[in-house]
């Protein structure tokens, strides 16, 4: 630990796994408290198996081995967030650093999709974003200083075939982060997007997700088939990255490091954006 967030506070959505539960134990590590948000249960449209309170729990284990004190909220992104973030400010005193990352993924041709997988996707990946951010600005702005940064995706960058609706919501998450950057910067807080290429999550390794990139069989890959079919998206010879991959680039954007850093999409993405 060498203290980059220490005496901060971190709002978190989607800590209970993955790419959120990284940043929660990262930030930890560099001396921030928590406020970890997740819903911790099956969203419909969705077959990636969902996250349990044991794994919101669990993640609130690593951060007080890391040396952070934490609180957890069991709490849906589509609500109304002001309630559980107040009371988590009241808590360690402030907000400072935000991480909207709490997303789904489905499946389906863009002509093709339920107005139901539509409407569940935006609902999340966009206006989940969006609450996450206007629940938490208040704070932000009233300590006059801040980083919030909007997990996005290459599909933020690129469209992607077969998600059409994941890949309009994290386009839209990129229009949100550079209209709300305009309008927190007078405040003093800073509003960036990370985009990473498949990260070894639960969300993309399911049979569920991994069929998608391989048509061609009609059983689910396994992680050596998927993992064949996924480094072709990327420059550098990986399949993925890992979960701190993006938190240590969640970590550079919250700390004063980036003082002078607004309004930018950062990619950590082993190149794909140039393929
Ligand atoms: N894994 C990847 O390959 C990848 C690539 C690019 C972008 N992303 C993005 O990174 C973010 C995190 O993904 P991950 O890979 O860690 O996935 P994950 O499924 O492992 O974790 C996502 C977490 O978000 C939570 N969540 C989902 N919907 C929620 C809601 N409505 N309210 C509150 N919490 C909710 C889930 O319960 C889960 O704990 C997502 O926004 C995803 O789109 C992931």
């Amino acid at each position: 630990m060498t203290g980059r967030l220490r005496g901060k506070t971190a709002v978190i959505t989607g800590a209970a796994r993955g790419i959120g539960r990284a940043q929660a134990v990262r930030f930890a590590e560099e001396g921030a408290d928590i406020i970890a948000i997740d819903v911790c249960g099956p969203i419909e449209s969705v077959q990636v198996p969902p996250s349990t309170p044991q794994d919101l729990a669990e993640t609130a284990r690593l951060v007080e081995q890391a040396g952070g004190r934490i609180v957890t909220e069991i709490v849906d992104v589509r609500n109304e967030l002001h309630d559980v973030v107040d009371r988590g400010a009241a808590e360690f005193d402030g907000i400072d650093i935000v991480c909207a990352t709490a997303g789904i993924t489905s499946r389906g041709a863009a002509i093709e999709l339920s107005e139901a997988a539509w409407r569940t996707m935006l609902d999340i990946n966009l206006t989940g974003v969006w609450n996450t951010c206007t629940a938490t600005a208040p704070h932000l702005i009233e300590r006059g200083a801040g980083s919030m940064v909007l997990t996005s995706s290459i599909a933020g960058l690129r469209g992607l075939v077969g998600v059409a609706h994941y890949t309009a919501a994290k386009h839209g998450v990129v229009g949100l982060m550079r209209s709300l950057a305009h309008d927190l910067a007078p405040h003093g807080v800073r509003v960036n997007c990370v985009h990473p290429t498949n990260v070894d999550t639960p969300l993309i390794q399911n049979d569920f997700v991994r069929s998608g990139f391989r048509p061609d069989l009609d059983r689910p890959p396994t992680r050596d088939e998927f993992a064949t079919a996924a480094t072709q998206m990327n420059l550098l010879a990986v399949p993925w990255v890992q979960p701190v991959d993006i938190a240590n680039a969640s970590l550079f954007l919250a700390s004063d490091e980036a003082r002078y850093i607004t309004a930018i999409s950062l990619p950590v993405d082993a190149g794909s954006a140039q393929r």
